[in-house]
């Protein structure tokens, strides 16, 4: 991690009014959720996202899909949130304004602690039907970790008795509107945007430090790795979320007692 790079990061934060951090896999890697991309681990090197996140999967096998997201739902439930989440809560202590923006569907930024949470690709605690759309509640209680390939008849809803679907987006769907509009008005209106741990591959959402970059901000990437849209980023931090973002917070710490 570079020092110089820690510490001017942090002055910008101390200015800064609106501050953005858009999240992708990587910020829960250490919490033990997996990432997609990763050569060996990532779930898209291991599965094959065409017969499980699209919604032609669902429709033509219900059960592998509803089975493979609860062994998702099961990982995220017994995660907890690691030093990086905690340390946006910990930011959002010294700047006006801080929104999260994330593209991961587990809820270990909110169980943090942090406020406003907008999830561009959905949420793994939220299904809903998939014929009237209505809300299922789903619980959270952890029972044995389904393994995963295991086969899940996906719940019926009471309403209509069609079958409940996760609360992701798949590919080929549109992002929810409300959340990615307010993500689209964040991103125009922030002083400091801070991506951690997204590969940035996947549009609509991997647009948005573009259009904050446009609108003036300062764009600051953390990530152990280089990835396509570094040349962008005003400052690319080399780390993973758990061990710098809490050294930001200390370095933004320490020169507020400098100064004060
Ligand atoms: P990816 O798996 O594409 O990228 C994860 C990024 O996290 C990579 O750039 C890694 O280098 C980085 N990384 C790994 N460990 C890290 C750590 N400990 N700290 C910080 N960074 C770390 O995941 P996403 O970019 O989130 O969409 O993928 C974007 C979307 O693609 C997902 O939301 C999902 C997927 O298909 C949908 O499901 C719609």
């Amino acid at each position: 991690m570079q020092a110089n790079d820690l510490i001017s990061a942090a002055e910008r934060l101390r200015s800064a009014r609106r501050v953005v951090v858009f999240s992708g896999a990587g910020m829960s890697a250490e919490s033990g959720i997996p990432t997609f991309r990763d050569a060996l681990t990532g779930l898209w090197s291991r599965f094959d996202a065409e017969r499980l996140a699209t919604p032609e999967a669902f429709e033509r096998d219900p059960e592998l899909v509803w089975g493979w997201y609860e062994w998702r739902r099961m990982k995220m439930l017994r995660a907890q949130p690691n030093p990086g989440h905690r340390a946006l809560v910990d930011l959002s202590r010294h700047v006006a304004q801080l929104a999260v923006i994330t593209q991961n569907v587990d809820d270990l930024h909110e169980r943090a602690g942090s406020t406003p949470v907008l999830h561009l690709h959905g949420r793994l605690n939220e299904p809903r039907c998939s014929r009237c759309a209505c809300a299922y509640p789903i619980g959270d209680q952890i029972p044995d970790e389904p393994q995963d390939g295991r086969r899940l008849a996906p719940p019926r809803c009471a309403r209509c008795d069609g079958a409940i679907r996760p609360g992701v987006v798949w590919f080929g769907e549109a992002l929810p509107l409300d959340e990615f509009e307010r993500a689209q008005d964040a991103a125009m209106q922030c002083d400091v945007w801070m991506t951690v741990g997204t590969s940035g591959l996947v549009y609509p959402a991997a647009e948005l430090p573009l259009r904050a970059q446009r609108a003036g901000a300062w764009l600051l990437q953390i990530n152990p790795q280089m990835t396509g849209l570094d040349d962008h980023y005003d400052t690319c931090i080399a780390g993973t979320a758990a061990a710098t973002l809490p050294a930001l917070i200390t370095a933004l710490q320490d020169g507020a007692r400098i100064s004060g």
